[in-house]
């Protein structure tokens, strides 16, 4: 199958779960890396082509094949702009005729693509940003109303740039130091401005071809998501705990941060991700100091006040990581946000219950909204917890009044949002 026609089928079918699915089985290193540019690249300016391609065939309703036909030739003339129209074009009709249309539907994709490569060079960006960049409009006032025009701008055009693969070194691992020598051989590798035990590799590379990923030497995380469990302070003798811990990533941190021997349990609603969760750890080496129970953090099975250092890594509506996630951002809803910040409270009174006076409660997402990050600090009070002025100085960068945050596109970070909070009382 051409590597067109395999694009269009990806998408159709990436279109219809709602994530990108990327099949690279039998394709060259390059021809690999065009699919994946191609799909991610069409994903990301989903509304933008779709409004070029009505305003150009305003009196043809296309279907979902043509279209997706169209949207693939289009982004490649748009944004690609290596391959000639002419190829292009060729390209399509042939995806067409591979993917079964008869003859006259083939002519018709021609004189549409002709279409198309005729009016590429006219087509002005509509001036809504909801369109220009491919976000709903609810995103776009919820970043807007968060973060004000200038920043939720940024955040937008960040979502649309490629999204950075980090991988954070694995601590605890014996061969750590004989592993990164061997990625370095292979690789051009780049330590992170502000947490240096992430890196990131040139050429970019599937996580279990990194010499060492397999053997647990290192796992994937965005640096982003070390600031809740660095402002969490850990530490040795004391119960740990994790709320929404799958698939493990903040968990297993927790563990590299206070060693073999201290208690830490992870709490996840999902059987199937605490099972992830499970694999994701064994491959890190010994966990013979994590515990994972599958519970509602809503109704935690500790007593009163048991707590020494809990994390809620809450479930949220992930507008921080929209680059990572291309599709998922059609998928969401203004009343997404209002139900997860629902949950949100009942984790966070639930959480203040099991924590010990003088506790620590890190409560973070991965999002940007009013409603589900900062509305907690109000809350939180109603709740007998304050928040906690002391923490880590390496954190003060990411510092806003009584918070801490990171937004998309800043030194490749993922959005993350985090408060430190302590029961008094
Ligand atoms: C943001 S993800 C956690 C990411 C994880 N902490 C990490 O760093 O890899 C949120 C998690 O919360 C879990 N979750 C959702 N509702 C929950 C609930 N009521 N109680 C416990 N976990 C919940 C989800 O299954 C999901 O795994």
């Amino acid at each position: 199958m051409r590597l067109r026609t395999r694009a269009v089928k990806l998408l159709e079918e990436s279109i219809r779960k709602g994530e990108v699915i990327l099949e690279r089985d039998n394709l060259s290193h390059k021809d690999a890396r065009l699919l994946e540019n191609i799909l991610i690249g069409v994903a990301k300016n989903l509304y933008l082509l779709d409004c070029y391609i009505n305003s150009v065939l305003a009196r043809n309703k296309l279907d979902t094949t043509t279209r997706n036909i169209a949207r693939v030739a289009l982004y490649q003339m748009l944004f690609l702009s290596r391959v000639p129209d002419y190829a292009i074009v060729s390209e399509g009709v042939e995806s067409a005729r591979e993917l079964g249309f008869p003859e006259s539907k083939c002519r018709f994709v021609n004189a549409t693509l002709h279409r198309l490569t005729e009016a590429a060079g006219e087509l002005q960006p509509p001036d809504e940003l909801s369109i220009r960049f491919s976000h709903p409009k609810f995103v776009v006032k919820s970043l807007v109303e968060y973060l004000g025009e200038e920043q939720a701008l940024k955040v937008i055009e960040a979502d649309n740039k490629p999204h950075p693969t980090f991988f954070r070194i694995n601590k605890l691992h014996k061969e750590k130091d004989r592993f990164i020598e061997k990625v370095k051989k292979n690789f051009a590798i780049s330590f992170h401005r502000w947490f240096s035990e992430y890196f990131t590799v040139s050429p970019n590379v599937t996580p279990n071809l990194l010499p060492g990923f397999a053997e647990g030497a290192f796992t994937v995380q965005n640096p982003a998501f070390a600031i809740p469990v660095l402002l969490l302070e850990p530490k040795k003798g004391e119960l740990t705990v994790e709320v929404g811990t799958a698939p493990g990533g903040k968990l297993s941190l927790i563990a590299e941060i206070v060693g073999e021997d201290a208690e830490i349990i992870g709490i996840d609603i999902s059987a199937d991700k605490l099972n992830i969760t499970q694999k994701n750890l064994a491959r890190l080496g010994p966990v013979k100091n994590i515990s994972l129970i599958l519970a509602d953090g809503a109704s935690l099975p500790f007593p009163d006040r048991s707590v020494e250092r809990l994390l809620i890594d809450a479930p949220c509506s992930s507008l921080g990581v929209l680059s990572k996630f291309p599709l998922a951002r059609y998928r969401k809803t203004d009343e997404d946000i209002e139900r997860l910040a629902q949950i949100q409270e009942k984790l966070l009174l639930e959480g203040a219950r099991v924590l010990k006076k003088d506790g620590v409660l890190v409560f973070s997402t991965c999002t940007l909204t009013k409603r589900e990050n900062t509305d907690k600090i109000l809350l939180a009070d109603r709740f007998g917890l304050s928040v906690d002025k002391s923490y880590p100085e390496r954190l003060e960068h990411f510092r806003l009044k009584n918070f801490f945050q990171t937004l998309p596109g800043e030194d490749g970070f993922d959005g993350c949002f985090a408060v430190r909070f302590r029961k008094l009382v």
